[in-house]
């Protein structure tokens, strides 16, 4: 049975109903409340009947809580303050996650009520240069009965509310979602994410000129992959036949849903103008890989723009039919409607699962994302745009990436197994120095393990980072943006670490690396400032970073299961 789809309007995220407003006069104050609701997102059985969802969500005292949650909308370098409080009760009582959550792995563990309940909680803003105790850490979570708000955590550091964000950065899609530390997958399943645009005057400049769509032809769109049961509920797949050792519940390599959400809507569908829509794209998938095509009734494909990367505009607009976006990563572009009317143009997916060496997806489920109609009449009082040849007037070009001075650090991106026979990826250091024998701390690459990646303030590194898995992983780092240089395939030889509790494979060495092909340069759809960077498998990936503050951060897979199972790692700028 397939659900019916391109039936649910999209909820556009950028109008200013949906958009946060602040708690305060002076407008530089938010109060979001963490809650659990129910709502019928347009699912239905197979009567017709529409079927509730219990979601999890933002609001505020005076708006509703939604997932996704509202947009913040705010002014670059207008600093904010925003207090999250986690409201996951019922009759002033905690409630339980509501998903099966796996108590082995490493986990922000309230240590209480046998460990479902309370749920901890912490948001991140994905892309901001912000500092530590503002940055939503893994481990700066809380729970409604105040444990571990405002008091030391485990490592005595003091996780504070507000967190203050300075938006000290170009106009550009950040987001915010939940991270807690290994139960992140299950938070953002049960709804806890939304967009975070900034904005700047060059984009001022760019709608003034009428170069660049603006409301209502600017709409962002959160993508992601669901499953349901047959009442609407949320499901999460937590159980492996396969590997008897596995614990019940148990966490699982990835996660693909058989249903896909934009805006918090399955398959939904858009009437549009014939002319130009800027959309603000975001994979918010746990696991699954986007590659997109906008597609015409008769199958063609259309070209379209692509004018931004994650966190600010590209120095020109760059043309596809087909745009690859990983889990994390935010793309922005222009498709342009003019000469449809009448016609339907389907967003489709077509990345294999895992990507980019795995089965086929399904056309008729996760194959399929929206449909835009294009059956509005123009408004004519605001004539169509049309890109400009250059897109940042006001910043003006990004300087050609120059790696002169910079310290080149390598990393690792390696499998093992678990102590319950569990694939793990893990991230780690390439053998430091070779003949050198290698300290334990080089070996161990669990999240807690000691911190290996020590950055000078201000300071320039490249980072090579060396995949030796079967798959492609997105790699993420906080506060930074970067640019990416290259890519260039490598042979190497691991070492794994002797074994383990349960023939545990926990870590290992990359030695003997040596390069075996030409370098390949970045794609054209990533000449921009990136947050999350795509490693692709038997090839090292060279990114070029700046650190801008000083602080501890953390740097991981954005494949929400690879995260929650340690494929994370600590960094400090000191
Ligand atoms: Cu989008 Cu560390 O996360
Ligand atoms: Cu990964």
């Amino acid at each position: 049975r397939v659900h019916p789809k391109f039936v649910n309007a999209l909820p556009d995220p950028n109008r200013p109903l949906n958009c946060f407003q602040p708690s305060n006069l002076l407008g530089n104050a938010y109060v979001l409340r963490l809650r659990e609701f129910s709502t019928q997102i347009g699912l239905v059985n197979p009567a017709g009947q529409k079927l509730t969802t219990v979601l999890w969500g933002y609001g505020t005292a005076l708006q509703a809580p939604t997932s996704p949650g509202r947009t913040f909308s705010v002014r670059s370098g207008s600093s904010i303050q925003v207090t999250y409080v986690n409201e996951l009760m019922r009759n002033f009582q905690p409630i339980a996650h509501r998903l099966p959550v796996d108590t082995t792995l490493m986990w922000a563990n309230p240590g209480n009520l046998g460990g479902l309940a309370p749920v901890p909680l912490v948001a991140h803003r994905h892309g901001g240069a912000q500092g530590t105790t503002s940055d939503g850490l893994p481990d700066g979570w809380s729970t409604p009965d105040a444990n571990f708000n405002g008091v030391p955590d485990l490592r005595g550091r003091l996780w504070s509310q507000p967190y203050t964000f300075d938006n000290r950065q170009e106009a550009g899609h950040l987001w915010y979602h939940d991270h807690a530390l290994g139960v992140t997958r299950l938070n953002v399943h049960m709804g806890l994410a939304g967009h975070y645009l900034i904005r700047d005057a060059n984009e001022d400049q760019l709608f003034s000129r009428n170069q660049l769509p603006f409301a209502p032809y600017e709409i962002p769109l959160a993508i992601q992959d669901r499953m349901y049961d047959s009442t609407g509920r949320l499901f999460y797949p937590a159980t492996d036949p396969a590997n008897p050792a596995a614990p019940k519940p148990t966490h699982l390599p990835e996660f693909f849903g058989d249903f896909i959400i934009v805006n918090g809507v399955p398959w939904p569908v858009h009437q549009v103008e014939p002319r130009a829509y800027r959309l603000r794209l975001l994979n918010g998938c746990d696991s699954r890989f986007l590659d997109l095509s906008f597609v015409r009734p008769d199958g063609s494909a259309l070209t379209f723009h692509q004018v931004g990367t994650e966190l600010g505009l590209m120095d020109a607009p760059v043309p596809m039919t087909k745009l690859l976006l990983a889990p994390g990563e935010r793309a922005d572009v222009v498709v342009s409607f003019r000469g449809l009317a009448g016609q339907g143009v389907r967003l489709l997916n077509s990345a294999p699962t895992p990507f980019p060496g795995g089965a086929a997806v399904d056309a008729a489920t996760a194959g399929q994302i929206m449909l835009f109609q294009t059956v509005l009449a123009m408004n004519t009082a605001r004539p169509d745009t049309t890109l400009p040849t250059f897109l940042r007037p006001v910043h003006g070009a990004l300087p050609a990436p120059s790696t002169v001075g910079a310290k080149v650090r390598k990393l690792l991106l390696l499998e093992g197994t678990d102590p319950y026979g569990r694939l793990q990826t893990m991230l780690g250091t390439v053998n430091p120095a070779a003949g050198n024998p290698v300290s334990p701390a080089h070996g161990t690459f669990l999240y807690s393990d000691p911190v290996t990646e020590t950055v000078a303030l201000g300071s320039t590194e490249v980072w090579e980072i060396h995949n030796t898995t079967v798959d492609a992983h997105p790699i993420h780092l906080h506060l930074v943006d970067f640019r990416v240089l290259e890519r260039q395939p490598f042979s190497g030889t691991v070492v794994p670490k002797p074994m383990g509790a349960g023939g545990a494979i926990t870590g290992g060495w990359l030695t003997q690396v040596s390069l075996t092909g030409a370098a390949r340069p970045a794609g054209a759809h990533e000449a921009g400032r990136k947050d999350t960077v795509v490693a692709y498998p038997g090839e090292v990936t060279r990114i070029l970073v700046k650190f801008p503050r000083a602080g501890e951060y953390v740097w991981h897979c954005h494949i929400l299961s690879h995260e929650d199972h340690e494929m994370m790692r600590r960094f400090v700028v000191a």
